[in-house]
């Protein structure tokens, strides 16, 4: 099991998830970030930080997002880890209620 980054993260990347992970499991790309599945310990407690409610537990994924499970496997091998927050993205107010921004996410490393 694991928790996972969903699409509300995209352009948003609040970052008040890093703050409280015990594990620093939070890698970073340039417009979202995904949670290392090996390292997660399935503690929960980034789940109530995310102001968009992005994380989810593995097997509590909207049907709309089970496909971010692979995502965060495949792209937290590639970013770095993130263990401070840091600023919101500038545009995270306006795109915070947007859906669909799958097609928005950058995959390059943050
Ligand atoms: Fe980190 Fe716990 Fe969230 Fe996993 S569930 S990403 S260990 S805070
Ligand atoms: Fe993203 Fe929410 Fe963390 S927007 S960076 S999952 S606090």
């Amino acid at each position: 099991m694991t928790f996972v980054v969903t699409e509300p993260c995209i352009k948003c990347k609040y970052t008040d998830c890093v703050g409280v992970c015990p594990v620093a499991c939070f890698k970073e790309g340039a417009n979202m970030l995904v949670i290392d599945p090996d390292e997660c310990i399935d503690c929960g407690v980034c789940v109530d930080e995310c102001p968009v409610t992005a994380i989810y537990p593995e097997e509590e994924l909207p049907d709309k997002y089970k496909s971010y499970t692979e995502l965060n496997a495949k792209l937290s091998q590639n970013w770095p880890t993130i263990d401070e927050p840091k600023d919101p993205l500038a545009d995270a107010e306006e795109f915070k209620d947007v859906e669909s921004k799958l097609e928005m996410l950058d995959e390059n490393a943050g």
